[in-house]
């Protein structure tokens, strides 16, 4: 009898552990926060602090805990991307073939990679690298050769890949949506641009090497979707998000099944114990 209890403790005690530890996980990391933002303050430094970031009124589909990916925004996404971003800023870590994702047929990114050259890793009968169109499985090829060149053409400013650049920095897509929705406003008397720079209250110094990059009508959208700044970057900023993180609609699928077992595991376990237990008197 004594072996039963004590195996029914110990599953009960096992589930609670499981069912606890996200939010033991989540109170943690709050805690963490608390010493960061104060070593922030101590640190203090003089470049004037960034606004903080925003998202657009209705928020983003893939947050919360049911969020999924919009694949029409993505798609439109996917466009600004390779139509604005795409001629200064590289993103090594996709491939042709993980447009598939978006809704893209094998035949669309077949069409889409081979508008792009590569240099073969294989030599020719010469021993000379030769030039190809690029196919679904090769990475997106860069707009600069390397990060010298990068910044030679953007009077010495790098600008970065943009792969994980959602999951890079703080406050996420909202960062992201707030620089490329933040330009064109007007430059604080106390505050002055040097020359090449251009005013960004969201980025951190308020100067930034980027030009705008949205205007109205850059891009024509196959859908229809009228191509204003405030569309663009919506799209653009949830193709920035999936690239980051293009297994997020699994996690949440899974995470909720979890959440459910756990819950009707803790009933059968619950009902194990009833019974074992109504024997001791
Ligand atoms: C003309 C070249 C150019 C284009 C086009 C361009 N960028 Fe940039 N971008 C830059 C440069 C250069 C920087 C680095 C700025 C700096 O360090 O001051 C930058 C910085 C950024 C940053 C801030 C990164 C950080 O370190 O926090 C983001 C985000 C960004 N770009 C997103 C985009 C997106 C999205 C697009 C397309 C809609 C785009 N950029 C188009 C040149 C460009």
């Amino acid at each position: 009898m004594t072996i039963y209890r004590k195996l029914a403790i110990l599953v009960c005690a096992g589930i609670l552990f499981l069912a606890l530890l996200p939010i033991a996980n989540t109170a943690g990391s709050a805690f963490l926060d608390l010493f960061k933002s104060k070593s922030k303050t101590v640190a203090e430094t003089p470049v004037a602090e960034a606004m903080h970031p925003h998202g657009p009124p209705g928020g983003w589909p893939e947050h919360g805990v049911f969020g999924t990916y919009d694949r029409a925004a993505l798609q439109r996404g996917y466009q600004v991307y390779a139509q604005v971003c795409s001629t200064c800023h590289s993103m090594k870590l996709m491939a042709y073939r993980d447009l598939t994702q978006l809704g893209f047929s094998e035949a669309e990114v077949k069409a889409i990679a081979s508008n792009f050259q590569v240099t073969d890793a294989t030599p020719n009968d010469q021993g000379e690298l030769v030039q190809r169109p690029a196919r679904p499985s090769d990475n997106f090829v860069s707009p600069f050769a390397n990060d010298q060149a990068a910044r030679a053409g953007n009077g010495g400013a790098l600008p970065p890949d943009l792969s994980l650049i959602v999951k890079a920095r703080e406050h996420n897509e909202d960062y992201v949506y707030s620089i490329l929705t933040g330009f064109g406003q007007a430059v604080p008397a106390n505050e002055t641009i040097a020359k090449g720079m251009n005013y960004n209250p969201y980025f951190p110094g308020h100067q930034i090497a980027m030009p705008a990059p949205l205007h109205e009508g850059v891009v024509s959208f196959a859908d229809g979707t009228p191509a204003t700044v405030d569309q663009m970057a919506k799209d653009v900023v949830q193709y920035l998000a999936w690239t980051a993180e293009p297994h997020l609609e699994e996690r949440h699928e899974t995470g909720f099944k979890v959440v459910v077992f756990l819950v009707v595991f803790a009933g059968v376990m619950y009902g194990v114990k009833k019974r074992l237990w109504s024997k001791i008197k």
